[in-house]
């Protein structure tokens, strides 16, 4: 999986229960690493006397990472965010900018592989150099986004993405395995063991074998490893390649059908798997509020005719619905199907 995701293949790994804890996995192992380097043995001491660790991200994160921020006792107030161009990519200067404000402190820098709304990425190819010249962990959010390094038309998009220090991801997103499947995976071993290790009189531990207590944060789990083996070897390289393509080619007809409706909005077309949609209201003269409601109205009727399901999202302050396409099943039929129920929840 890591050959796939094009990730070292030395790097620590972990099945955990999804990308949530993934994050606190990957943040365990960079809060170590970078109070080692300033003598401090956080597994020991905790964080008394530890100086603060710095949490530069784009605006445009997923809350996840901010709860394995709290989780770590890293503090959600320490998360500075950072501006994001027009395709949602935190901008390089901002990123410079910050770092150099506080050049010595402990950072760790929190990069998005597919952004939940819009699919978008930061460009790992400029960002991760400037973190790296500045001595900061940077971490890696590719719940979903991450997978798009299997297919050869997607994966300019996570260009320089295996030069980070950690990254989280899922299975039980695009590679359809059943929920409780995310994967943390950290480049330093060392600092994932001595993060998470432990342990106790009445379990055996062998010097050899791999100890999955070394790496989990879970004491007892179940198999995780048995559906994604079971998944990767029967889609092999080119099934996972086609499964991501498929999905993204149906996202987007699914917003350029829908799109092309009258009375439909398009606000993001797919980059990836996920694309914005909005439905105005046609009323007279409505406001910001009205389009919001309107919006919401609609994607009402659609979810509830039963055909189609689709949420609803905030994305840079206005309701969109949001589209996203992730599951093996979908057909190029469904994507029809789907676009006729919106048709008629408009009609
Ligand atoms: C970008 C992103 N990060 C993190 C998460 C959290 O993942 P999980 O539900 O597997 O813990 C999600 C879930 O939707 C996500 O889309």
């Amino acid at each position: 999986m890591k050959d796939l995701l094009g990730l070292p293949s030395s790097a620590g790994f972990a099945l955990v229960t999804g990308c949530q804890m993934a994050h606190a996995t990957c943040l365990a192992a960079a809060r170590h690493s970078l109070l080692a380097k300033r003598g401090l043995d956080v597994e020991r001491q905790g964080l008394f006397g530890a100086p603060r660790i710095r949490l530069l991200s784009s605006s445009q994160r997923h809350g996840a990472f901010e709860r394995a921020v709290r989780l770590l006792g890293l503090g959600r107030n320490q998360i500075q965010d950072l501006p994001v161009d027009e395709q949602d990519s935190l901008i390089p200067e901002a990123l410079e900018q910050a770092l150099e404000a506080d050049p010595q402190a402990p950072a760790i820098v929190f990069l998005q592989a597919g952004d939940i709304n819009t699919g978008a990425y930061d460009n790992f190819q400029t960002l991760i150099p400037i973190a790296k010249r500045f001595g900061a962990w940077v971490h890696v959010d590719g719940a979903f986004g991450l997978w798009a390094a299997a297919s050869p038309r997607y994966k300019h998009f996570v260009e320089g993405v295996g030069a980070a220090d950690s990254w989280a991801t899922d299975g039980h997103k695009w590679l359809n395995v059943p929920f409780d499947c995310g994967y943390a995976i950290i480049a330093d071993s060392r600092a994932h063991k001595a993060a998470i290790s432990h342990r106790a009189v009445y379990l055996k531990h062998d010097a050899e074998a791999r100890d999955q207590i070394d790496w989990n944060p879970e004491w007892s789990r179940r198999a995780r490893g048995f559906p994604t083996y079971a998944a990767l070897r029967q889609l092999g390289r080119t099934g996972v390649a086609a499964f991501v393509e498929r999905c993204c080619e149906f996202a987007r007809a699914l917003v350029l059908g829908i799109g092309s409706l009258p009375g439909v909005q398009v606000v993001r077309e797919p980059g990836i798997n996920q694309g914005l949609l909005r439905f105005p209201d046609p009323g007279p003269a409505p406001s910001a509020a009205d389009h919001d409601a309107y919006t919401e109205a609609v994607i009402g009727r659609i979810v509830a005719g039963g055909e189609a399901f689709f949420g609803p999202t905030t994305w840079r302050g206005i309701r969109c619905m949001r589209v996203s396409v992730c599951n093996w099943q979908t057909s190029r039929q469904d994507v029809q199907r789907a676009i006729e129920a919106v048709k008629s929840a408009l009609g």
